[in-house]
C-alpha cells in the first residue's frame, strides 16, 4: 500500500484516484492529505459483516476456532479487534467521493459498512458472453430430446448432488442422468449449450454466477438457484418478461425441470428471448457506459 501512496505523492499526482483493488486505506491517506478526489470500485468487502456477528454470537463457525468461542475473554477481544476494523475500514471507504460496486451482494455490505448510500452505484463488470450470443435462437420444437446442461467446476458448494437427486425420475429415460458429461473446450461448450433446453445452477449464496449469464446468453432455459447473484442480479425480469426459473430444494428444483419441459416451444422461446436480451445489461458496452456516466461528475470537478 505505502509504496502505491507514495508513488502517487511524489511521482505523479493525479487528479482523481479510483482504488479497484481493494486497498481502501490508501483512500483515507489520500483524501485527508487533500492530495486528490478518490474513488473505489469495490468487487469484494475487504471485511465481511458477518464476521462480528459470528464473534458476538460465540459461534464456532468459519473462522472462529473452538478455544475461541469457548472462551469469553478471548471472544471479548476478538470483537473488539474486528470492531475496530470495521470502523476502520468505514472510515476509510466513506472517504471516497464515488462508490462503485460490481453486484447486488457487494452493494448490501458496501452501503452497511461504509454508509454512504448517495454516492454509492451499482455498475456490472463486462462478461464476455459475445461467443454464446452468436448462437440461433429458435423455438425448439424439432428436438427428439431434452437435455439439460450444468456448467461450474466440481466443488462441493456448486452441489452437483442436488443437481442428481432433482432430476426427475421419469424424466430420464435413457438414464444417461446428469452431470455426467466432461467438456473442456468453448466451442464444445457452446455446442453442448447450444442442444441443451435447460441450464441448470445449484449453487447456494453464489456472489454472481457467469455460467448463469452464459445459459442465458446461450439460449436456454435458465433453473437457478434461489439466492446470491442469480436472485438478485440474474434471474429477474427484464422488460417485462421472465428470464428464467429459480429453485430452492430437490422438490422445487424437479417441479420447475417439469414445468420447463412441459411448456410449450413457444413460450420457452419467449422466455429464451428476454433471457438473451437481459444479458446485455453484463455487457462492455453497457459497463463502459454506466462506469463513464458514474464519474464524470468528478470528471467535471477537475475543469473547474
Ligand atoms: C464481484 O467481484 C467478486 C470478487 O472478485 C466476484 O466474486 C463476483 O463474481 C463479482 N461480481 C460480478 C457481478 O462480476
Amino acid at each position: 500500500h505505502h509504496l502505491l501512496v507514495e508513488a502517487t505523492l511524489t511521482e505523479f499526482v493525479p487528479g482523481v484516484y479510483i482504488d479497484s483493488m481493494g486497498y481502501a486505506f490508501t483512500l483515507l491517506v489520500l483524501k485527508y492529505l487533500g492530495i486528490c478526489h478518490v474513488a473505489s470500485y469495490v468487487h469484494y468487502p475487504a471485511i465481511s459483516t458477518d464476521m462480528l456477528s459470528v464473534v458476538r454470537e460465540r459461534n464456532p463457525r468459519f473462522n472462529n476456532a473452538d478455544y475461541i468461542s469457548n472462551n469469553l475473554f478471548l471472544s471479548a477481544v476478538k470483537f473488539v479487534y474486528y470492531y475496530l476494523l470495521e470502523l476502520l475500514y468505514g472510515l476509510a471507504g466513506s472517504c471516497s467521493d464515488v462508490v462503485i460496486v460490481n453486484s447486488s451482494w457487494t452493494l448490501n455490505h458496501i452501503l452497511t459498512l461504509w454508509r454512504a448510500t448517495k454516492r454509492t452505484c451499482l455498475v456490472y463488470p463486462p462478461s464476455d458472453t459475445h461467443a454464446f450470443l452468436q448462437l440461433p435462437l429458435d423455438e425448439d420444437s424439432d428436438r427428439k430430446c431434452h437435455s439439460i446442461a450444468s456448467i461450474g467446476q466440481f466443488r462441493p458448494e456448486k452441489d452437483h448432488r442436488l443437481q442428481i437427486r432433482a432430476f426427475p425420475e421419469d424424466a430420464a429415460e435413457e438414464g444417461d442422468g446428469a452431470g455426467r458429461k466432461g467438456v473442456d473446450e468453448v466451442g464444445e461448450l457452446k455446442r453442448e449449450l447450444g442442444e441443451a433446453t435447460v441450464g441448470l445452477h445449484t449453487m447456494w449464496n453464489e456472489h454472481f454466477g457467469i455460467g448463469v449469464v452464459e445459459c442465458m446468453a446461450t439460449g436456454t432455459v435458465i433453473l437457478a438457484h434461489r439466492s446470491g447473484g442469480p436472485r438478485l442480479d440474474i434471474v429477474v425480469p427484464y422488460e417485462g418478461g421472465q428470464t428464467g426459473f429459480l429453485a430452492e430444494d430437490e422438490d422445487g428444483y424437479a417441479d420447475a425441470i417439469e414445468r420447463i419441459l412441459a411448456l410449450s416451444p413457444s413460450a420457452r422461446l419467449e422466455i429464451r428471448r428476454h433471457a438473451r436480451l437481459s444479458v446485455t445489461r453484463f455487457s462492455d458496452q453497457e459497463c463502459e457506459a454506466c462506469f463513464l456516466a458514474t464519474m464524470e461528475p468528478l470528471i467535471w470537478t477537475l475543469a473547474r
